[in-house]
């Protein structure tokens, strides 16, 4: 179930916050690297993968057990044709280059987004990737692949009213949870820090209905440039906010 709820723990001020349980990331910012470069765009991409996994590494070793990418959206189809296949092929590259060790590692690898319109041989893998990790518990990766945030609502939408076409869910019955059971995170608790990189101030589509209590952390790194000692600037920043979700200061009278 995606939890939209407060975690029980939080906010009472004693001992260090624990590390985010889930942190997703908008991994914005290679065409820019790679332009300050003399590169073309795709050289910036492809370092992007890099900082992908340096991130991948970095995250369990910080306490992070979800750790949520967005690495294509479904407004990037406007890109080029030429970037766009260079981005599908560097998803490829990367299922194929890492599954087998990030599945040895307990990995559990889940793709978000819209399934439909993915060429034949990504959608293949994403479901290998998928069917070969779906046992593993020891650290949770999603990426983001021809997602939208908009797009996953309306798919949500037409399952659940499938659902009550056939007689399976009253819709008075239809609350949070069991919402958040039809989309692609089902399963998958709410980010509690959302990250982008590259200076820009919005969220571009990602995980609408997930960040609803997300704190956002605005960082000016580069993708291509991210690493692990980034990803402690985050979780410290995340660490200086006080979560509050719609309650008082927990140092209010
Ligand atoms: C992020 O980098 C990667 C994707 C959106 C696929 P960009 O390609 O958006 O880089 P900038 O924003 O042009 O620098
Ligand atoms: C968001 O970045 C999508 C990904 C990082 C995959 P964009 O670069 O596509 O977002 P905009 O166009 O600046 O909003
Ligand atoms: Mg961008």
């Amino acid at each position: 179930m995606a939890g939209s709820g407060a975690p029980a723990s939080e906010g009472a001020g004693a001992g260090p916050l624990p590390a985010p349980r889930h942190v997703a990331i908008i991994m914005d910012g290679n065409g820019r690297w790679a332009k300050a470069r003399g590169l073309p765009r795709a050289a910036g991409h492809e370092r992007g993968v890099e900082a992908l996994r340096r991130t991948v590494e970095a995250a369990p070793e910080l306490g992070i057990k979800y750790l949520t990418v967005f690495s294509f959206s479904t407004e990037n189809w406007r890109r080029p044709a030429a970037e766009v296949s260079a981005l599908f092929g560097l998803l490829k590259a990367y299922v194929q280059r890492d599954l087998k060790r990030l599945a040895s590692e307990g990995v559990r690898i889940r793709v978000l987004g819209r399934r439909e319109g993915l060429p034949r041989d990504i959608a293949a893998l994403v479901d290998k990737a998928e069917r070969e990790t779906a046992h593993n518990t020891s650290f949770y990766l999603n990426i983001a692949f021809n997602y939208g945030g908009r797009e996953e609502i309306l798919r949500a939408v037409q399952k659940a009213a499938d659902a009550v076409a056939r007689g399976e869910l009253d819709p008075a019955a239809l609350d949070e949870a069991r919402f958040g059971d039809f989309l692609d995170t089902a399963g998958i608790p709410d980010p509690d820090v959302l990250v982008r990189t590259s200076g820009e101030y919005r969220l571009s589509n990602f995980l609408l209905w997930q960040a609803a209590y997300a704190e956002l952390v605005f960082m000016d790194i580069l993708w291509p440039d991210f690493d692990g000692e980034a990803l402690k600037r985050a979780i410290a920043e995340y660490h200086n906010r006080e979560r509050r979700f719609g309650a008082l200061s927990s140092g209010a009278a």
